[in-house]
């Protein structure tokens, strides 16, 4: 059986409107809508908890989603959604070096460092230091900040210091006048993406992209409807978001040919 270590994060579970994320302490008492769940000195992964109202409440490990939801947000972010399709259009490696622009709140980061290990690297930069504190701080609390390194910098002016990127992740207002930066900073072959809301944003972002020799560009929209699954009356949930952020995908090539001439 496998038990819970002490600092381990679990989730207990009521039911979707009721579940409690907690730094597992033995002899811990949390406090919910439905009475105080006791955490007792052995706990075991799966087990069920009754609390002082007599509900139960399972133990069961949070997913990447249950900590991006509960971030201290000071910005907009990247939605656990999305963070999925970041993760499959690029080559993305636990070892990967990945460069991001800008922190922000940090839900990125929070999600790469934990998925991250070493010799790979997050460098999350942002020219807004109140905002990266704020980033920093949910690292901290639920991501691995030994896997992170940040930079408070104007990327647009002055550009990424590393080199050799696997992956280049722009989520700022004017993606494009950081495109040429990603370029430099990138391997032969290597991801960009860039995230806005808004369809002018991305037009011009890869008017830049073009130019400079990205290929494969391709902008992606993701919807995500819950379903209600019942033995009668199954049907969509009436709410959803109905828009996150466009991602940009796109390859750096490092020699770009313009034209080329079929040999008979
Ligand atoms: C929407 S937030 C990023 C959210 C982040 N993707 C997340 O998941 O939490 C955008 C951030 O970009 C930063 N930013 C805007 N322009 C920048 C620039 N030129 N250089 C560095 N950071 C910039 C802002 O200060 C802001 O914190």
């Amino acid at each position: 059986m496998d038990r819970v270590r002490e600092g381990e994060w679990v989730l207990l579970w009521g039911g979707p409107d009721a579940n409690y994320l907690s730094e597992y302490r033995p002899g811990k008492a949390v406090h919910s809508h439905r009475g105080i769940i006791h955490l007792p000195e052995d706990l075991l992964w799966g087990q069920a908890l009754i609390s002082s109202t007599g509900r139960v409440f399972y133990v069961i490990r949070p997913s990447n989603a249950d900590f991006v939801l509960r971030l201290r947000r000071k910005t907009n972010i990247f939605y656990p959604k999305d963070m999925g399709l970041v993760l499959m259009y690029t080559d993305f490696q636990p070892t990967s070096r990945v460069i991001e622009v800008g922190s922000g709140s940090g839900a990125m980061a929070t999600v790469l460092t934990r998925l991250i290990v070493p010799p790979g690297k997050l460098y999350s930069y942002d020219v807004n230091p109140r905002h990266q504190r704020v980033a920093r701080e949910n690292v901290a609390k639920y991501g691995k900040p030994e896997n992170v390194v940040w930079h408070v910098r104007d990327v647009a002016e002055c550009g990424f210091w590393e080199r050799e990127a696997d992956i280049v992740i722009i989520d700022v207002p004017e993606p494009w006048a950081i495109v040429p930066h990603a370029y430099r900073s990138l391997k032969g072959g290597g991801f960009l993406v860039s995230a806005s809301p808004n369809v002018e944003q991305v037009k011009e972002t890869r008017r830049v992209m073009n130019e400079l020799g990205f290929f494969g560009i391709r902008t992606v929209e993701l919807l995500m409807r819950d379903w209600h699954i019942r033995e009668v009356g199954c049907r969509p949930d009436h709410r959803m978001q109905g828009h996150t952020l466009f991602y940009t995908f796109g390859r750096k090539v490092i020699e770009k040919v313009q034209k080329t001439t079929t040999v008979k």
